[in-house]
């Protein structure tokens, strides 16, 4: 590694524009693409950058919103310092560029590198951010930009090229017949020596079709400075995908979503529907593992090796899947799946369900915050709600956990330890212990702890009335066929 490679970088994040076409009152940046905001998408990118080249400090460029943007970045944890720095008003790119010239100043800025990146152009990978710095380096440039051909280049700067050189980036509304012909554009991702191109910020000015100081003026300013300026075009142009209005919001959505697929499949993962199913960033998802139709993992989701999740599974927040589980029709948000274990079809997990290898949690059973430990059963119609669950514990069907006190709306725990057989349709009246291989009989309400080997019954004995049927018959329809006389 030589010293320049070394050498950390900053980076200025764009980020104080409104995002009037969202028509939102929350600010641009902070609208979520799979489950996160734009804003936060563009830091996590810059996590290997870090990494790999180091990062010094980022500064997020922020004016609209900028209260609701800065506690947002206050909350993020990044292994690199983020200062919010207030543009106010926002004058333009080029401007907002500017405010950070107090804090880069600070630091002494000769040889500095800066990272220009906008707040709301999420799809940019880490790899092309790397090149483009590598690119940046090697070329010993003073100006290095991205850019990227389009076969609909309409609202996008356009980069003016003269023989191999870059002269000038003219805005859209600013463009001239020809220039509008231009297919190539720029990302708005720019490399800078800071304290090269820094004295062309003072020549920028407003005149033109918005009223706005540029930060792509820089481009002819330095080149009539005799700068040496730079671009490379992006081989993937949905890489600059930026969001101004929800269409854009879908397609990066869109996008995103195909790339990660394609991901996940590379790594020997079976997708059957890619078109019915959302895999987000913050998946990783084992091999030979099955994602059948109308999936959608959307949280921190870890999935083990030859799972078969769906058709129809939704799981958000974080939950882990171990190896060899299925989650099928069913809903799971913040929670854990054993290995070899089987949720579905239509149950729900919620809030720290924990289950551990082996345990089949059938048709509409909810369990929420509730360890279930191995082979144990509650196949259909259950609620478990903060409970702790042995191992080898049947439920029956409709056996409920009755864990909620209305009146002090506190919750109680019921504890069903290992080889407990609970008979269905029966309540547990938390707070409560079963102990081992206690029994429960079916239809039991349970209001006190059960000892071990112990059968409870908690139910009105059964009594049989001799021949009420018959004389109920007899009684109201007299002229009815008699039914048979029963044995003497
Ligand atoms: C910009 C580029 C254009 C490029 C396009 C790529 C300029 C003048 N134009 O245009 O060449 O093709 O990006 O997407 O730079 N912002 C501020 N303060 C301001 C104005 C904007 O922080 O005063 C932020 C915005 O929030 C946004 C970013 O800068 O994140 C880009 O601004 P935007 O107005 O979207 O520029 P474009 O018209 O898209
Ligand atoms: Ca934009």
């Amino acid at each position: 590694m030589d010293a320049d490679s070394r050498k950390p970088l900053d980076v200025i994040i764009l980020a104080a524009g409104k995002g009037t076409r969202l028509k939102s009152d929350l600010p641009k940046v902070l609208h979520p693409l799979f489950g996160k905001p734009l804003l936060e998408r563009v830091l996590e990118t810059l996590r290997p950058l870090h990494r790999d080249l180091g990062i010094g400090t980022v500064y997020v460029i922020v004016g609209h919103g900028r209260e609701a943007v800065t506690d947002h970045l206050n909350r993020l944890t990044f292994p690199f310092p983020i200062r919010a720095v207030v543009q106010e008003p926002q004058l333009g790119t080029g401007h907002a560029v500017m405010q950070a010239r107090p804090c880069l100043g600070e630091n002494g800025a000769t040889g500095r590198e800066v990272l220009v990146l906008s707040g709301d152009a999420p799809l940019l990978r880490a790899e092309t951010l790397e090149a483009l710095v590598a690119r940046h380096r090697g070329k010993q440039a003073h100006v290095t930009l991205l850019g990227a051909e389009l076969d609909n280049p309409a609202g996008y700067g356009r980069l003016v090229i003269e023989g191999d050189r870059l002269a000038a980036i003219i805005e859209d509304k600013d463009t001239s017949e020809a220039q509008r012909m231009i297919r190539v554009v720029n990302a708005g991702i720019y490399c800078l020596d800071w304290s090269a191109v820094l004295p062309l910020f003072d020549r920028i000015s407003s005149d033109n079709a918005q009223g706005e100081f540029y930060l792509t003026d820089l481009i002819a300013l330095g080149s009539e400075a005799g700068l040496t300026l730079r671009h490379t075009l992006l081989d993937d142009p949905d890489e600059m995908q930026g969001v101004n209005d929800r269409a854009d919001l879908a397609r990066c959505h869109a996008v995103l979503n195909a790339r990660l697929q394609a991901h996940w499949m590379a790594e020997g993962v079976t997708i059957l529907s890619p078109g019915t199913t959302l895999i987000g960033p913050d998946v990783t998802i084992g091999r030979d593992t099955v994602i059948m139709p109308g999936t959608n993992l959307l949280g921190e989701i870890t999935v083990g090796e030859r799972c078969e999740i769906g058709p129809y599974a939704t799981m958000t927040g974080t939950v882990r899947v171990a190896n060899g589980a299925k989650v099928i029709h069913s809903v799971v948000r913040d929670s854990e799946i054993g290995e070899e274990s089987t949720v579905g079809p239509f149950a729900q997990l919620r809030d720290r369900a924990v289950l551990s290898h082996h345990v089949r949690v059938g048709n509409f059973v909810e369990v929420k915050n509730t360890r279930i430990d191995h082979h144990t059963n509650a196949a259909h119609l259950a609620y478990l709600g903060d409970s702790v669950l042995g191992s080898e514990v049947n439920i029956g069907a409709c056996a409920v956990t009755a864990n909620y006190d209305a009146y002090t709306g506190l919750k109680h725990q019921t504890v069903i330890e290992d080889g407990v057989k609970v008979g269905c349709n029966s309540a547990m009246i938390a707070p409560i212990t079963l102990k081992k291989n206690c029994s429960i009989a079916a239809g039991s309400i349970i209001t006190h702890d059960v000892e071990s080997w112990d059968l409870a019954i908690a139910r009105p004995r059964q009594t049989e009335v001799r021949q009420w049927v018959t004389r109920k018959i007899q009684k109201s329809q007299p002229d009815a066929v008699a039914p048979p006389k029963p044995p003497v």
